[in-house]
């Protein structure tokens, strides 16, 4: 008999849901987690710290550059990086300890400590063994690392330093145009450092549609951020705590190097299995070193993985779906993950959303669309608060109308763009969100406009 109907090793996104989800519908459940703290990488050294200091940062900006536009007179603040470091780790205090109050809720038994798979249905922590029917493995990514830069979390720093640093360093590299890169280069871009990004394509944040793409690199240029496009990083190293980069010039080769007080590395997130026995168990993986699944079951009886371990984009909601529906599926229900609609969001300011195919994908599989635009600047709410930067664009299919994709920049695109989440996964066309009533004056307006703007047009442009 077994001790658990499931154990799920790590308690990120992906796990913890899973393991309210699997506690939800009856099943004995536990989580296994190597930190002291609930949450992952997520909550305690990712997506939650970083939309603190993107807050706070924002918060600093709005202060200094548009406080005076509104007859908000006095002294700009200063920056206490010390102050705001604290304030970050408040904010993730606060949502781990909310993680151990659902897992007492939903009598889910918490384990600390690293796991290894033992065995068929077997976890052993430490010197403790644990059996369960199944064996959720969801342990997310690590940063992955550049050869010849050498992370130290001070000079060199991944992610999880550059939500640590002790000052505003006077200037700044990122290597790596990504979700991450932009996002930790703008907040101390805003705080004051001279920020430099280098990246080895020619374009901003691969994958999303390109004139966005353009529009928000533009956008960030505007803001400060340097950018040296086409380059590849060859090495960092430190030197009295000064980091000297150099890089090829994807053009002509030629060789060059910049210095900067800080380096963040930010060129993508491998699968973190380390430790994990699954060599041993003969788990098998693709290429790309993540575990090979098919409906989120590995090729071993009783052993599911779910979220940043297994292919897909490497996002918390994506493994937050991935939880329940594995959770639904191991209690006999039809799990169920719709891949086509998972919104991507970048939490600058602005922000930038996407969702269901880009222009690019369309061209590519040769189906008719058309397009449907609006800009902010037509949006009252939006000029009200220094916001019209920016546009929406919703693609839609020629014949049909069915809604097929959304990509936009603005403010609260992130949140906006769940409408056209719920309409796609409605299966609606353009003409049904342009005839659903939208409050006024509000942001949201922007999207019925530019579903008007597939049929016979936006009304303010
Ligand atoms: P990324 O894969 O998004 O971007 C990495 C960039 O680095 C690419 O543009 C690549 O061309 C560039 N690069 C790689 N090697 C280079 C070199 N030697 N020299 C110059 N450039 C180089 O990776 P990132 O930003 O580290 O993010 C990792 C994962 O975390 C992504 O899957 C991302 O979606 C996720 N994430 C999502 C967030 C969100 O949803 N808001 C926030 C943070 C991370």
């Amino acid at each position: 008999m077994a001790d658990y109907d499931v154990i799920i090793i790590g308690s990120g996104p992906g796990g913890y849901v899973c393991a309210i989800r699997c506690a939800q519908l009856g099943l004995k459940t536990a989580c296994i987690e190597g930190r002291e703290t609930l949450g992952g990488t997520c909550l305690n050294v990712g997506c939650i710290p970083s939309k603190a200091l993107l807050h706070a940062s924002h918060s600093y900006h709005e202060a200094t550059h548009n406080f005076t536009k509104m007859g908000l007179m006095g002294k700009a603040p200063s920056v206490d990086m010390a102050k705001m470091i604290e304030y970050k780790a408040g904010v993730v205090d606060q949502n781990t300890k909310g993680i151990e109050f659902l897992f007492k809720k939903n009598k889910i038994d918490r384990i600390q400590g690293w796991a290894k798979i033992t065995g068929k249905g077997e976890v052993t922590v430490g010197d403790q063994v644990y059996k369960a029917k199944n064996i959720v493995i969801a342990t997310g990514s690590e940063p992955s690392s550049l050869p010849g830069v050498e992370v130290d979390e001070k000079t060199v720093v991944t992610s999880t330093g550059a939500l640590e640093l002790t000052k505003v360093p006077k200037s700044m590299v990122v290597i790596g145009a990504g979700v991450i890169g932009l996002e930790m280069g703008s907040v101390y871009a805003r705080l004051g450092a001279e920020v430099t990004v280098i990246e080895f394509l020619d374009h901003v944040t691969p994958g999303m549609d390109a004139e966005i793409s353009k529009t928000f690199q533009r956008s960030l240029k505007k803001q400060g951020l340097k950018f040296i496009m086409g380059a590849a990083v060859q090495s960092a190293t430190v030197k009295n705590s000064k980091a000297k980069i150099t890089y090829k010039l994807r053009k002509d080769n030629s060789e060059a190097t910049l210095d900067a007080d800080v380096v963040l590395v930010a060129t993508g997130r491998k699968p973190f299995t380390d430790g994990l026995g699954l060599e041993d168990m003969g788990v098998v993986k693709t290429d790309r070193g993540q575990i090979a699944t098919e409906g989120w079951k590995t090729n071993i009886e009783g052993i599911w993985a779910i979220g940043d371990v297994i292919t897909g984009p490497m996002l918390a909601h994506k493994a937050e779906d991935e939880g329940i529906a594995v959770a639904e599926t191991i209690a006999g229900q039809h799990g169920h993950v719709n891949y086509g609609i998972i919104p991507g969001v970048i939490y600058t300011a602005p922000e930038v959303a996407s969702v269901g195919a880009t222009e690019e994908q369309l061209k590519e599989d040769g189906r008719a669309y058309k397009v449907g635009k609006f800009t902010f600047m037509g949006n009252a709410r939006a000029k009200a608060i220094f916001a019209g930067e920016g546009f929406v664009k919703i693609l839609a299919d020629a014949t049909t109308d069915r809604i097929l994709g959304c990509h936009l920049m603005g403010p609260f695109a992130g949140e906006l763009i769940h409408e056209v989440c719920v309409a796609m996964e409605f299966g609606a066309s353009a003409e049904d969100l342009a005839r659903t009533c939208h409050a006024h004056p509000t942001f949201s307006e922007a999207m019925r406009e530019a579903a008007l703007a597939c049929g016979d047009g936006a009304i303010h442009s």
